[in-house]
């Protein structure tokens, strides 16, 4: 009986578990979604911003195509035309819709591509549950991944949305605002740390992009970090100073972008009568200088860090002071997604680092490079991550709009330094 027993567990080992963890995260990009009108949902703004409705799709497309059309036999493909509609980037697939022409694609409707999530899961639901003991292994792995890159999207929906409705003269708001007594922010301060011969990158224990490792050996000089990131409030002192109008701060490329785009301040500020005001995913508001600056490209970040005598740190910088802030915190917390403020808030003070994991991510000086040893796998999950390395530089953290069970330290995410729509801000780092 025992033995039966023990064989019975084996076969389930891992199924429950990632048949509830699907539902959820399924669940949740469906909860996302909900505030929307099938008209919010059909809009791209900008080439960089995908319809909601494209999300819902893409990342059903996702599933389709690299688990349920490898592991199941016997599944029908739901429609054979959404192939190339809701390919985002993968070659090995074949040819796609125009990534700059996804608002085009009035059909299908929303409601066809809440038929087409109905059926995939279906077929997700039946190959968890029935999958042969030794397709399972492969078939949950890729299944993980499926997963956190629908978390992905589910930040990028709301990225997206809030970009959408901020080109719309009504600003409307994706939900209703908060109330808030106004926070003082404790002065900038600093941690030193030793730096050294240090390990980064994920060590192989659950779950991680293979952009993350291999873990490897760094050396790092002594350096400080700032115990909070910048705030609003200091980001007005930087543009009050002719931030914008000095060339001595910025980056060659980034004072050609300042020019080009005729940048006077981050992306969703305003200038009005009575002050600042800022466009967030519960409307418009008033600017609250207690509040990490948002909505910066790396160009800004960095001639924000000039302006101040400062740097930004390194990717491996921020690591090891991250990796050390969440054993004192005794795991990853922070203003996550999970809050459903999706606005970062003000730090509310304390001892040592603050505010590493969520808010805001944080650019790093580091470009996005592979780490030594790194190899993409064969075929198109090897497109996931590593055919992006190059142009772009890492940032770090998390952001109040990324999912809290999709966060690591060891996590790299990754924009062109021009970007500003993601939830972008900077932490100062100087050398000791
Ligand atoms: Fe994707």
């Amino acid at each position: 009986m025992i033995e039966i027993g023990a064989q019975q567990e084996a076969r389930d080992t891992g199924r429950p578990a990632a048949r509830r963890r699907f539902d959820a995260v399924r669940r949740e990009s469906e909860t996302l979604a909900s505030r929307l009108t099938p008209e919010d949902q059909s809009i791209q703004s900008m080439p960089d911003v995908s319809p909601t409705k494209w999300h819902l799709a893409h990342t059903t497309w996702f599933f389709e195509t690299f688990v349920l059309a490898r592991f199941d036999p016997g599944y029908r493909v739901f429609d054979p035309a959404f192939h190339y509609l809701f390919n985002s980037y993968y070659e090995a697939e074949g040819p796609r819709h125009p990534r700059p022409q996804r608002g085009l694609l009035s059909r299908p409707s929303c409601a066809d591509v809440t038929a087409y999530r109905g059926h995939v899961e279906a077929g997700m639901t039946r190959l968890i549950e029935t999958a042969a003991d030794d397709l399972w292994r492969d078939a949950a792995r890729l299944i993980e991944l499926g997963l956190h890159h629908e978390q992905q999207h589910q930040e990028l929906i709301l990225m997206d949305i809030k970009h959408v409705f901020s080109v719309n003269p009504l600003l409307p708001a994706y939900q209703p605002p908060r109330r808030r007594t106004a926070a003082q922010v404790a002065p900038l301060d600093w941690v030193e740390l030793d730096g050294g011969l240090v390990q980064i990158g994920h060590d192989g224990d659950g779950f991680a992009f293979d952009n993350e490792g291999p873990r490897h050996r760094v050396w790092l000089e002594p350096f400080r970090l700032a115990t909070r990131p910048v705030t609003c409030g200091e980001f007005v002192e930087f543009i009050v100073a002719g931030g914008y109008r000095e060339p001595e701060y910025w980056l060659s490329e980034g004072w050609a972008t300042v020019q080009q785009q005729g940048w006077e301040a981050p992306l969703y500020w305003r200038a009005a009568d009575d002050g600042w005001r800022i466009f967030t995913l519960s409307g418009d508001k008033r600017l609250d200088p207690a509040e990490p600056v948002v909505h910066i490209s790396f160009y800004e970040a960095d001639a924000y860090a000039k302006w101040a005598g400062k740097r930004l740190p390194t990717e491996a910088e921020w690591e090891v002071a991250a990796q050390a802030s969440v054993e004192r915190d005794a795991g990853l917390v922070g203003n996550l997604a999970d809050s459903r403020r999706y606005h970062p808030a003000p730090d509310g003070g304390g001892t040592g680092l603050r505010q590493m994991i969520g808010d805001v991510w944080e650019w790093t000086r580091s470009p996005y490079t592979p780490y030594p040893r790194f190899r993409a796998v064969s075929g198109a999950i090897g497109e996931y991550n590593g055919k992006f390395m190059s142009n772009q530089m890492v940032l770090r953290g998390g952001a109040a709009v990324t999912p809290a069970n999709h966060i690591r330290t060891t996590y790299r995410n990754f924009f062109p330094p021009s970007a500003r729509w993601a939830f972008s801000g900077l932490r100062l780092a100087e050398d000791a």
